[in-house]
């Protein structure tokens, strides 16, 4: 049995450059999720109604993984839709997932109706002990302290090599030697 697989979903590249830097620390496969219909809008109306819109086949065997790193954004306070229909899918398949997000929401504002922690539970809903950690690594720790009130360069913050340092790149290298 293989260890790690890395499983992603990411519409704006920030949630594409953090699955690459987890399958690049744990020398793992990485799979993108390709939903049949990639429209924000449809995505965002499955996501809330969790009407299946599904994702493209894959080729690989989740039994054959220990582990699954999912990895994505959250919209609208909701474990989004190429997320929901993957976990739904492969639930019998997955052995152990953890979940990463590079998400919009802040750490203070984590409980609040869009935060991030309102998301865990839903996963591990799902999963029930299958679910194992659920980090996340919010846009605003790339954004410098006096722009995070702006709303336009928070909207346009994106992951990428040239930002990923300091606070975020510490929870990361947290949570991967964990
Ligand atoms: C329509 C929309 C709704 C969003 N809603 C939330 C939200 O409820 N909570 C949150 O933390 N972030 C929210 N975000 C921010 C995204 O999670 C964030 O931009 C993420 O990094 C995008 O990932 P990507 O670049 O991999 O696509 C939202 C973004 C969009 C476009």
């Amino acid at each position: 049995m293989k260890k790690n697989i890395i499983v992603y979903y990411s519409r704006k590249g920030s949630n594409k450059f953090l699955a690459e830097q987890a399958a690049a620390t744990l020398q793992c496969e990485i799979v993108p999720l390709k939903p049949r219909l990639n429209l924000l809008f449809f995505l965002l109306l499955s996501s809330a109604t969790k009407i299946s819109l599904g994702n493209r086949s894959i080729k690989t065997d989740f039994k054959d993984f220990e582990s699954i790193i999912l990895c994505g954004p959250i919209w609208m306070g909701q474990f989004v839709s190429p997320l929901y229909d993957f976990v739904k899918k492969y639930k019998n398949d997955i052995q152990h997932l953890d979940f990463i997000t590079c998400c919009g929401s802040t750490d203070t504002a984590k409980n609040e109706r869009f935060g991030y922690a309102t998301v865990f539970p839903k996963i591990r809903e799902i999963l029930g002990d299958k679910c194992g950690k659920c980090e996340a690594f919010p846009i605003e720790l790339i954004v410098p302290e006096e722009k995070r009130n702006d709303d336009q360069a928070m909207m346009n913050a994106r992951l990428s090599a040239s930002n990923f340092t300091g606070e975020i790149k510490k929870r990361f290298d947290n949570f991967f030697e964990a």
